[in-house]
């Protein structure tokens, strides 16, 4: 069974931003929702023991109904704790729980989740069934090609039999293997090349299963291309760095009425919920520091951005500021 929400998008997961920690945030995902209507949005991953022990489930796990759909990305090795986190998402109203095999930082491998534990197959196989028992919702996993010197076709198509087995409903493959030993996250993002190659292969050779494709996809014509051998594109950081290129995609990939978004469009858009996070003591610059990379090609950008870093980040920063810096770019734009 899927969840209601998802039941109403049942191929949200053709075109995806991706989980991105310190950028995908509620916030973040409120300014992607005014560009495309469709999209499924990751939250940053969530780790689930720190969920466990915190007396604030709700600073890990809010988000405002218009997310839908959304999924919540997980980090962990605990099946128990996996499963107990499942559950707190699946009450919170997700649509969908992911678990990372991706992530290669050293402080995520010293806790034993993230990319390494492609390593361990049997565990991650757990860790699926835990969360698969524990809920109706989807549970899906995005993982490498490979870690290390554990890096071939044979392994690969070996990790995601056992793991589609174990409950898993699709597969978001960053299409580079990270190596845990010698190379930082950030190495490991340009680091080696990306091998669509080998993951389409994997859908030829696992075509009932659903495969989604990650990894330098920076332009809505690439996820087109991608959508040709693959069943969905989930794309990063071009996301987080133009989010206005993205607003063709809801006409593009999933057949919505051609719309033109500006970005002063999003951020009138946006002004009842930077007004209800104000009004509950939040701060402007929590908001705005995601709206800086929303103007791109217009006269005045780089000021526009300057004025609306250094005001937002004042201590009595109030919802005037984006008032005026959509008059402002209502202007610049005409
Ligand atoms: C700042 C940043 C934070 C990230 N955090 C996560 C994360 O929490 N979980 C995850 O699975 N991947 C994370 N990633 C990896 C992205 O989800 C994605 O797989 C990667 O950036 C490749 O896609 P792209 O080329 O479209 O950016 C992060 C990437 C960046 C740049």
């Amino acid at each position: 069974m899927i969840s209601k929400v998802l039941a109403n998008h049942t191929n949200a997961y053709q075109f995806s931003i991706a989980p991105m920690m310190d950028c995908t945030d509620k916030h973040f995902r409120v300014l992607m929702r005014q560009i495309s209507s469709k999209a499924l949005l990751y939250s940053e991953m969530v780790v689930a023991k720190a969920l466990h022990h915190s007396k604030y489930p709700n600073k890990f796990l809010d988000f405002n109904e218009i997310e839908h759909p959304i999924a919540l990305q997980l980090g962990g090795d605990d099946p128990h704790l996996l499963a107990k986190a499942t559950q707190l998402a699946e009450a919170w109203g997700y649509d969908e729980i992911n678990l990372n095999v991706g992530c290669p930082s050293p402080k995520v491998s010293s806790g034993n989740f993230g990319a390494c534990l492609m390593g361990q197959p049997e565990k991650v196989t757990r860790c699926i069934e835990a969360m698969s028992n524990a809920t109706s919702l989807p549970i899906t996993i995005k993982h490498r090609l490979g870690i290390d010197n554990l890096d071939t076709d044979e392994l690969l198509t070996t990790f995601v039999d056992q793991i589609s087995k174990a409950g898993a409903k699709r597969f978001i493959i960053h299409a580079r293997k990270a190596w845990l030993k010698g190379l930082d996250p950030k190495q490991n993002r340009t680091i080696p090349p990306l091998q669509y190659e080998r993951v389409i292969k994997l859908k030829n050779n696992r075509p009932n299963l659903i495969i989604e494709l990650n990894g330098g996809l920076d332009t809505p014509e690439k996820c087109l291309e991608a959508l040709k051998t693959c069943d969905g594109a989930m794309v990063g950081r071009a996301a987080y760095s133009h989010p206005l290129r993205w607003q063709t995609i809801d006409e593009q990939i999933f057949g919505e009425s051609p719309k033109s978004i500006k970005a002063s469009d999003v951020l009138i858009g946006m002004l009842p919920y930077i007004n209800d996070h104000l009004q509950k003591g939040g701060r402007l610059w929590n908001i705005s520091k995601h709206l800086l990379q929303l103007v791109e090609g217009v006269p005045g950008a780089r000021l526009w951005r300057k004025e609306l870093s250094s005001l937002s980040q004042k201590q009595d920063a109030n919802i005037r500021i984006i008032e005026n810096a959509a008059k402002k770019l209502q202007k610049a734009e005409l």
